[in-house]
C-alpha cells in the first residue's frame, strides 16, 4: 500500500530510483513519481498511472545522486497528478515521500497552516507544510523534522529532502514499513528489501518513532529525543531471479507453478533429525497451554484461518475462532481465559491486522504470527513466529501463499495433536504431486472458462465442509482479477434464499471432495440445474461421476483444499485473461495493506 524508495550517494539517481518502484509496483499503481535533488535544486517527475508512464516524463537530462520515490495506492485524494507524491512545501524547499496515512491531518491544517493554500487533496501534504513552518520560525530542518513527526497521529514512513541541505534524505516511520539499505559510498530507503536488491543486500530495520539521517557514507539513528542508537545490518536472504517473472507471462501463473515445491519446501523446513514433522517447542507449549485459538487474518489468508480452525479442533481438538481482522479490533467478542492469537499473513504488514495484534499485546495476551515475510511488523511484534516458506509472492492475488498457510496450518496442528490418525507427511506428499498434476493440466481450465465463464457477469462457487471454505476463496480470486461478481456458498444454503439469483445460464461450479456430503452437494448442484444454472462440477477422484467436468487426483480429505484450490486459482486466471484483465495489476487494488 503505496512503496517508497531513497538513494543518496555516487550514482545517477533517477534509474534506481525507476527500477526500485518497478520492484515495489506491487504495492500501488495509481501514480508514481520522483523527485531529485541537485545543485539547481529539486526536480519532481510524476504521472498517474504505472511506474512505465512515469518513465515517459522523467527528464533524462536532469542528473542527480540523491532521491525519492514512491508509488502510490490512493486513499486522500483522488488518483491524479496533483495528488500523485512526492509532494512539495509551499516554496518547494522541501519534498516529501509518505507511506501511510495522518488521522489528524485537517487539525494539524488548521492549528499550524491556516493561510497555506494546500495543492492537493492528501493527508501527505500537510507534513511536508509542517516542516516548512517550523523551518521558517527558526528550526534546523532535523528538528522541524523532528517537531512535526511529534505531531502526527497516524502511520508512515516517511523520506524528505531539502533543497539547502544536500547531504540528507530525512527518513521516519511508525506502523508503516520502511527499512535501510547500507552500501558502500550510497545508502537507500525501501518500503522492502526487493527494492534496492540490485544495489544492496545489507539492510537495518527501523523502529517505530526513529527519525534516521540518511547521508552518503553514514545512517545516523535516533529516537525522537535526540538519543543515538546503533544497529547492525542484516543480510536479506533474498536471491533477485525468487523476483524475476523469467519467461512467464504472468507472475501469477509462475506462482500458482510453484506450488508443489512450495509444500515441498514447507515439508523439509518443518522436519526435524528424526524425519517428522514438528514446530518449535515453544510454540507448541504456547498453544497446548492456551484453551482458545483466536486465528485473525484477512481476504485470503481469513480463508486459510477457516481450514485452519478445521485442523486444529478435527486434529487437535482445541478450540478455535477465525476472525476478520478489521472487525475483530472494533467489536471484540467476549475472550476466553488464556486465549493465544494467531495472525495469518502472507505480507505481515496488513493494517488491520496489525492494530488487533498491538491492542491484545496491550490486554497481556500472547500471539503468533504465521507470514511469508521474516522479519515483518506482525513477526516482529508478536512473541512467536512460523514462516511460510513459500518464496516472495508478487502477484496481488494470493495463490501460493495460502497453500503455504494450509499447509504449515496442517502441521502445527498436527504437531499440537496428541495422535494422528494418517500421516501427514505422506499425505502431503500425496497433496504436493496432486497440485502438480493439476497444474500439468492446465490447458484444461481455459476451456473451462470459454465454456462457463466467457460472457458472464456473475458467478457462484459452492461446497460442503472444507468445500464451502475453498468456495469462498475461489470467488474472491475470480472477482479480484477477472472482475466477474461472485460469490462462495455453503451448497445447502443457497435454497435458504439465494438461489433466487439463479436464472438461464447462472455459472455454478461445485466442490466435490468430501465424501460425507457429496451426495448432498450433488442434490445441491441438482436443484441450480433445475432452475437453469449452467452447472461445473470439480470432483475428486472416488466421488467423481460421469459427467463431472473436472477429476482432481485424490488427496487425504483434510488436505484436499490444498488440491481442490488449485482447478479455481486457474480458472480465475484464464477467466481473467480471457476477459483481457491485468491479472498481476488488478484495479483498484493492492498487494500490501498498509491502512486500516
Ligand atoms: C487476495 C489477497 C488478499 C490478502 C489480504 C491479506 O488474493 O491476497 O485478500 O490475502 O489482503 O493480506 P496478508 O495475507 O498479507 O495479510
Amino acid at each position: 500500500m503505496c512503496g517508497i524508495v531513497g538513494y543518496i550517494g555516487l550514482s545517477d539517481v533517477k534509474e534506481i530510483l525507476l527500477k526500485g518502484l518497478e520492484k515495489l509496483e506491487y504495492r500501488g499503481y495509481d501514480s508514481a513519481g520522483i523527485a531529485v535533488r541537485n545543485d539547481a535544486g529539486i526536480h519532481v517527475f510524476k504521472e498517474k498511472g504505472r511506474i512505465a508512464d512515469l518513465r515517459q516524463v522523467v527528464d533524462s537530462n536532469v542528473e542527480a545522486t540523491t532521491g525519492i520515490g514512491h508509488t502510490r495506492w490512493a486513499t486522500h485524494g483522488v488518483p491524479n497528478y496533483t495528488n500523485s507524491h512526492p509532494h512539495q512545501s509551499a516554496s518547494k524547499r522541501f519534498t516529501i515521500v509518505h507511506n501511510g496515512v495522518i488521522e489528524n491531518y485537517h487539525l494539524l491544517q488548521d492549528q499550524f497552516l491556516p493561510n497555506i493554500t494546500m495543492q492537493s487533496d492528501t493527508d501527505t501534504e500537510v507534513i511536508v507544510q509542517l516542516v516548512e513552518h517550523f523551518s521558517n520560525e527558526g528550526m534546523t530542518t532535523e528538528t522541524a523534522f523532528c517537531h512535526t513527526l511529534s505531531l502526527l497521529e497516524g502511520s508512515y514512513a516517511i523520506g524528505l529532502i531539502d533543497a539547502e541541505n544536500e547531504d540528507t534524505i530525512f527518513v521516519a516511520k511508525n506502523k508503516s514499513p520502511l527499512l535501510v539499505g547500507v552500501g558502500e559510498g550510497f545508502n537507500v530507503i525501501a518500503s522492502d528489501a526487493m527494492a534496492m536488491l540490485n544495489e544492496t543486500n545489507q539492510f537495518i530495520e527501523l523502529h517505530d518513532q526513529e527519525v534516521v539521517l540518511v547521508k552518503a557514507n553514514e545512517v545516523q539513528i535516533k529516537k525522537i529525543d535526540g538519543t543515538l542508537i546503533e544497529r547492525a545490518p542484516y543480510k536479506a536472504e533474498l536471491d533477485l531471479s525468487d523476483i524475476d517473472k523469467g519467461t512467464y507471462p504472468h507472475y501469477m501463473l509462475k506462482e500458482m507453478d510453484e506450488q508443489p515445491a512450495v509444500v515441498r519446501r514447507i515439508m523439509q523446513q518443518y522436519e526435524n533429525e528424526a524425519g517428522d514433522l514438528t514446530i518449535d517447542p515453544t510454540i507448541l507449549q504456547a498453544i497446548k497451554e492456551a484453551d482458545r485459538l483466536y486465528i485473525i487474518a484477512a481476504g485470503t489468508s481469513y480463508h486459510a484461518g477457516l481450514i485452519g480452525k478445521q485442523y486444529f479442533e478435527k486434529m487437535a481438538q482445541i478450540p478455535v475462532e477465525v476472525h476478520i481482522s478489521s472487525e475483530f479490533g472494533y467489536n471484540m467478542p467476549l475472550l476466553s481465559k488464556k486465549p493465544l492469537f494467531v495472525f495469518i499473513s502472507q505480507s505481515g504488514e496488513t493494517a488491520d491486522s496489525r492494530q488487533v495484534l498491538v491492542k491484545v499485546k496491550e490486554m497481556g495476551h500472547k500471539a503468533l504470527t504465521i507470514t511469508n515475510v521474516p522479519g515483518s511488523t506482525l513477526s516482529r511484534e508478536a512473541d512467536y513466529t512460523l514462516l511460510l516458506h513459500a518464496g516472495p509472492e508478487i502477484a496481488v492475488a494470493s495463490t501460493k501463499a495460502y497453500v503455504a498457510q494450509v499447509a504449515v496450518l496442517a502441521i502445527t496442528a498436527a504437531a499440537v495433536a496428541d495422535q494422528l490418525t494418517f500421516d501427514l507427511k505422506k499425505e502431503l506428499g500425496i497433496a504436493a504431486n496432486a497440485i502438480q498434476s493439476i497444474i500439468d493440466r492446465k490447458e484444461e481450465f481455459a476451456t473451462v472458462v470459454e465454456k462457463f465463464l466467457a460472457t458472464t457477469r456473475n458467478a457462484f462457487f459452492i461446497g460442503r465442509g472444507m468445500d464451502y471454505f475453498v468456495s469462498m476463496e475461489a470467488a474472491l480470486k475470480l472477482k479480484e482479477i477477472s472482475y466477474i461478481q461472485a460469490e462462495g456458498f455453503a451448497g445447502g444454503e443457497l435454497k435458504h434464499g439465494t438461489i433466487a439469483l439463479i436464472e438461464d445460464g447462472t455459472p455454478v461450479i461445485a466442490l466435490a471432495t468430501q465424501k460425507e456430503v457429496a451426495l448432498n452437494l450433488r442434490g445441491n448442484v441438482k436443484e441450480v440445474a433445475a432452475r437453469g444454472a449452467h452447472t461445473c462440477i470439480i470432483a475428486m477422484e472416488g466421488m467423481d461421476e460421469a459427467g463431472d467436468t473436472l477429476t482432481i487426483p485424490h488427496v487425504h480429505p483434510l488436505l484436499a483444499p490444498l488440491a481442490a484450490v488449485v482447478p479455481v486459482q486457474l480458472i480465475s486466471y484464464y477467466a481473467a485473461l480471457y476477459r483481457g484483465c491485468d491479472v498481476d495489476k488488478p484495479r483498484n487494488l493492492a498487494k500490501s495493506v498498509t491502512v486500516e
